[in-house]
């Protein structure tokens, strides 16, 4: 068996959230395990992916609507992240630094649509072209959920008909919804079949690979139902699909977050010397940062967007400092420009208190899990999570909102068991008493380090999590297509 990974983002080629994290993780577990995976994302032009050497593989050229585009596909050899990594380079697309967005100016590319789809085709190209192709296509969010559409209806990919498809949806608040005219755009198929590309009347690309692809997977079971409910209009689809629907939960990748041998800490510790080990981690963030290391340190790791409940922490922390909690807070993440603007403010006004660096820093997240008390994760939606489950192998207490992964996770310190702290609502009388409850539990001094040690033996890695998924491909390798009919 030899599955594939398709993907926009890939650690440590490309990143910009919790997918890159995943398709940079799973594969290579999947591989140890004796399950080839390789992954395919585009060449974008990062400080990583410039740095590489590759090999060329494959040169093409396929329609595009009316014109055609070039691309070739390059395989990188001077570094192995435990799976063969390809690239697909399509000038004119993707020889810019952003994943989605420009760098510079925040906002996302005007051919967002053209980006994916190029890509897209691109991949089927190649496949198309290969002796050997994969016998399972792994496909990610909406930016490739077109891929089990076009492998099942365009007469140009009639070869990979046959192989079966698994589409994950890490994230479905974006769809990839486009004008529907814009279909002429894919290579041609039969437009009887025009209505598996449909939603509401747009081209809707994740809405197209729930109906097209063989199996779906959401990142957490708890998302899973959370999308049946709402998922901004697919709701309804979701469910008719129930039957090839199912939710597995992530796993994190335990050799780059290994606090014992962490290269970006200040200090490396174990579940021993987890008390020294932190202490000694914070007072180099605090030092660094203007903080008193004597306070209990809250923080922040993730976009600044409303998704996280990014904009309920200026309310929060006004709050609290106005309460006079001898507390500190420190915000790493960007996003939104005017709530960024609004944590600058906050960061001035309450200087030794509050500080934040607005930046997508991956060293600096690390050194903040290894030494905050405790990590805040407000998440409106949060489909699966890896930040508490960063946090708590470096010892640190999740305070989540009960949605989604963090809810399948993070268990309340009231239950039986319980290590970390829960609240429901987004509202600040919830998390102030969520706050207030574990700046008590710090004071606890010797229960909040068993606590530390008990967070540290979790066992959130992919060697659990990734056995989910070979047994799915396995019974996919004997499945038969999706039986929706053209045009449903
Ligand atoms: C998305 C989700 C996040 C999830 C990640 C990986 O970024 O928002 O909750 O952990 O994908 O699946």
């Amino acid at each position: 068996m030899h599955n594939l990974h398709i993907s926009a983002e890939c650690y440590p080629a490309a990143k910009a959230g919790g997918l890159g994290d995943v398709v940079g993780s799973l594969p290579k577990y999947l591989n140890r395990s004796g399950t080839k995976s390789s992954v395919i994302i585009p060449f974008y032009e990062t400080e990583w992916i410039l740095e590489r050497e590759t090999e060329a593989i494959f040169e093409g050229k396929a329609p595009y609507g009316h014109r055609e585009f070039s691309f070739s596909i390059v395989k990188v050899v001077d570094v192995d992240p435990g799976f063969d990594l390809y690239l697909a380079q399509i000038p004119g697309r993707f020889d810019r630094p952003g994943i989605y967005s420009d760098p510079l100016s925040g906002y996302a590319y005007w051919d967002e649509m053209d980006r994916s789809f190029n890509f897209q085709i691109a991949v089927l190209e190649w496949m198309s072209s290969m002796a050997n192709s994969p016998s399972i296509v792994h496909c990610h969010d909406h930016h490739t959920a077109l891929v089990p559409f076009m492998m099942s209806q365009c007469n140009r990919y009639e070869r990979l008909q046959k192989i079966p498809t698994l589409l994950t949806i890490h994230n479905g608040e974006y769809q990839g919804r486009y004008a529907k005219d814009n279909y002429r755009r894919l290579p041609a198929f039969n437009l009887e079949a025009l209505g598996l590309l449909d939603w509401d009347g747009e081209l809707n690309a994740l809405a197209s690979g729930i109906k097209c692809a063989w199996r779906v997977t959401t990142v957490s079971e708890g998302y899973l139902d959370e999308l049946m409910q709402d998922c901004h209009g697919l709701e309804k689809l979701l469910r008719d699909e129930k039957e090839k629907m199912a939710g597995l939960i992530n796993g994190i990748d335990t050799e780059v977050w290994n606090p014992e041998t962490d290269p970006w800490l200040d200090e490396n510790f174990g579940r021993e010397s987890v008390k020294t080990g932190k202490q000694a981690n914070k007072n180099a963030i605090c030092l660094e940062f203007d903080l008193d290391p004597n306070r209990p340190l809250f923080a922040f790791i993730g976009r600044l967007v409303g998704e996280k409940g990014a904009d309920h922490l200026p309310a929060l922390i006004r709050n609290v400092l106005e309460a006079e909690q001898d507390v500190s807070f420190l915000i790493l993440g960007t996003g939104d420009p005017e709530l960024e603007e609004i944590l600058r403010e906050l960061n001035g006004r309450h200087t030794g208190y509050v500080n934040t660096r607005l930046e997508y820093n991956e060293a600096l997240a690390h050194r903040i899990y290894a030494s905050a008390d405790f990590l805040l994760m407000p998440s409106r939606v949060e489909p699966c999570g890896l930040n508490q489950m960063y946090a708590m192998r470096y010892g640190t207490v999740p305070i989540v909102r009960a949605t989604g992964g963090l809810a399948d996770t993070v268990r309340d310190r009231s239950e039986k068991g319980g290590y970390g702290f829960l609240f429901d609502e987004l509202s600040l009388p919830e998390t102030m008493t969520a706050l207030l409850r574990a700046v008590q539990f710090y004071e606890k001094r010797s229960a909040f380090t068993r606590n530390r040690k008990k967070l540290m033996g979790l066992d959130f890695s992919w060697d659990v999590a990734a056995g989910r998924y070979k047994d799915l491909y396995r019974d996919l390798e004997g499945a038969s297509p999706a039986s929706r009919k053209a045009g449903s």
